[in-house]
């Protein structure tokens, strides 16, 4: 499995021969401004909520490549009606079987609206258990303990969890969630975007040291295989 960091929750990755990009923000970030979005042509668009920080490239990547977009319902009705077809809607507690392994929709502690104000459903995020990895993508999130049931459900090789504070739980509460889940290599996300979520790496790491989980922080454009 390989992940290429794509800024702010935004991750594309690969596994056996397919591309699956989570919560595409990356045109209206300053910081991705090197990542082209016409070059990253995914099979599927995981989606955890309706915030335009993890939509707002979802309709062009949609309807370039022809990807697949998984996300609750609420959300693939939302994109149905703006003419894209190809869509699997979910939501929290179920699971799905794809060609590249099994999705299950987790419950999120967050909000959840549309850019235009429509209902989003609730937020969620993604475990994915593949024939090579399992990983969880939290989306945006608060520390709740029933992280602690999807780490007795599933045994996560790496997660990722948001650390930037303000909007999500900060990296205090992201090491514990670690514990919770028990899982010891993290992916941090949601950080550095904007103001309100600026992070001091150097504390974040210890914070993580502290409690024996292993906390990754990639450059923007850059993958990690694991
Ligand atoms: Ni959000
Ligand atoms: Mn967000």
């Amino acid at each position: 499995m390989n992940i290429q960091y794509l800024g702010h929750s935004c991750f594309l990755v690969s596994v056996s021969d397919k591309k699956l990009l989570f919560d595409p923000f990356i045109s209206p970030n300053p910081l991705a401004k090197a990542i082209d979005i016409d070059q990253i042509s995914p099979h599927y668009i995981l989606v955890s909520h309706g915030h335009e920080d993890h939509m707002a490239d979802v309709d062009h990547i949609a309807k370039s490549s022809g990807a697949c977009i998984v996300s609750n319902f609420e959300i693939t009705s939302w994109f149905q009606k703006k003419g894209i077809q190809n869509v699997h809607p979910m939501n929290i507690g179920g699971a799905w079987s794809f060609d590249f392994g099994k999705v299950y929709m987790t419950p999120a502690i967050h909000s959840s609206s549309l850019p235009d104000g429509s209902y989003g459903g609730n937020p969620g995020g993604f475990v994915i258990e593949t024939i090579d990895k399992t990983i969880y993508f939290a989306g945006d999130t608060a520390l709740f303990s029933d992280l602690t049931l999807i780490g007795k459900k599933h045994s996560l090789d790496w997660c990722f969890l948001p650390i930037g504070d303000n909007f999500t739980m900060g990296y205090e509460d992201a090491s514990t969630a670690a514990q919770w889940l028990n899982c010891k290599k993290v992916i941090g996300m949601h950080y550095d975007t904007f103001g309100y979520i600026q992070v001091d790496h150097a504390k974040a790491f210890s914070e993580f040291e502290k409690k024996g989980v292993l906390l990754q922080l990639l450059n923007i454009g850059s993958s990690i295989s694991i």
